[in-house]
């Protein structure tokens, strides 16, 4: 299996940080952000990394990363053309990379504590479709929201940044495709912020019954503003403490 890592957008809710540094290049423990998903990816076996990132930091990421030889992975970089136009836009890029049928996509900015293992193993047993992973938080209606149906495991639909959120949990930033994921990128119409959003696509497995779900069991954050930032800070000094005791 291969991984995407989605490193571009302008940051703009970490100004003046990202002012000229892209924000997965920011610090998160002892490491920049960008190092936490390509080591989960990595610890889940997978060394194939794809990073999607603009083209006025690609330069950054090449210094910091290279070919991944020293992370021990092989990365491959891809330049969204269309800054700004969203998440689905950004992974259209990853299709030429993408030649098996089944992949992970993570949002560099998700800092989070679960291996990605058991649900990668849950996808591979999966006949077809796609799979995102959950997390209750306290502000859903910062993020895609799934309205559920818990006693038969379904998510019935997924509104992205809802007045009136229908459940707790939000949809993170990890998620597990197949190949039809390019064909429905292409189907779908901006929104109103001008963006090809991740969750029109999501809301089309649902609709042809391809959509599973799985919720994280320890913490998870989005470090796309000042204060996730310095709590995913936080998250990652004390499990690196406890892991060192
Ligand atoms: C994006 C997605 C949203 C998801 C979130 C997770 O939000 O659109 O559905 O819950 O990532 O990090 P954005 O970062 O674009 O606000």
């Amino acid at each position: 299996m291969k991984g995407v890592i989605l490193a571009g957008g302008t940051g703009s809710r970490l100004k003046p940080l990202t002012k000229f540094l892209n924000k997965h290049l920011l610090p998160v423990g002892p490491y920049p952000m960008i190092y936490w998903p390509i080591l989960k990816l990595r610890d889940a076996g997978i060394h194939e990394i794809l990073i999607i990132t603009n083209q006025h930091h690609l330069s950054s990421f090449i210094e910091l990363l290279g070919l991944g030889e020293e992370l021990n992975v092989k990365i491959q970089y891809k330049i969204q053309i269309n800054e700004g136009g969203g998440i689905a836009d950004a992974l259209m890029s990853a299709k030429d990379f993408i030649n098996e049928d089944k992949f992970v996509v993570i949002l560099g900015d998700n800092i989070f504590e679960d291996s990605l293992t058991p649900y990668i193993q849950s996808f591979q047993q999966q006949d077809a479709g796609a799979r995102v992973l959950l997390k209750e938080v306290n502000d859903p209606a910062r993020y895609g929201v799934p309205r559920l149906d818990k006693t038969n495991n379904k998510i019935i639909s997924i509104i992205e940044k809802p007045k009136f959120p229908p459940s707790s949990y939000c949809v993170t930033g990890i998620y597990l495709y197949d190949q039809n994921v390019f064909q429905f990128i292409e189907a779908i119409k901006p929104s109103n912020r001008n963006e090809l959003e991740i969750t029109d696509v999501n809301n089309i497995y649902i609709n042809n019954n391809q959509l599973q779900y799985d919720i994280l069991k320890g913490w998870w954050i989005d470090a796309g503003t000042h204060e996730s930032l310095y709590k995913a800070n936080q998250c990652v000094y004390k499990k690196i403490k406890e892991d060192t005791k």
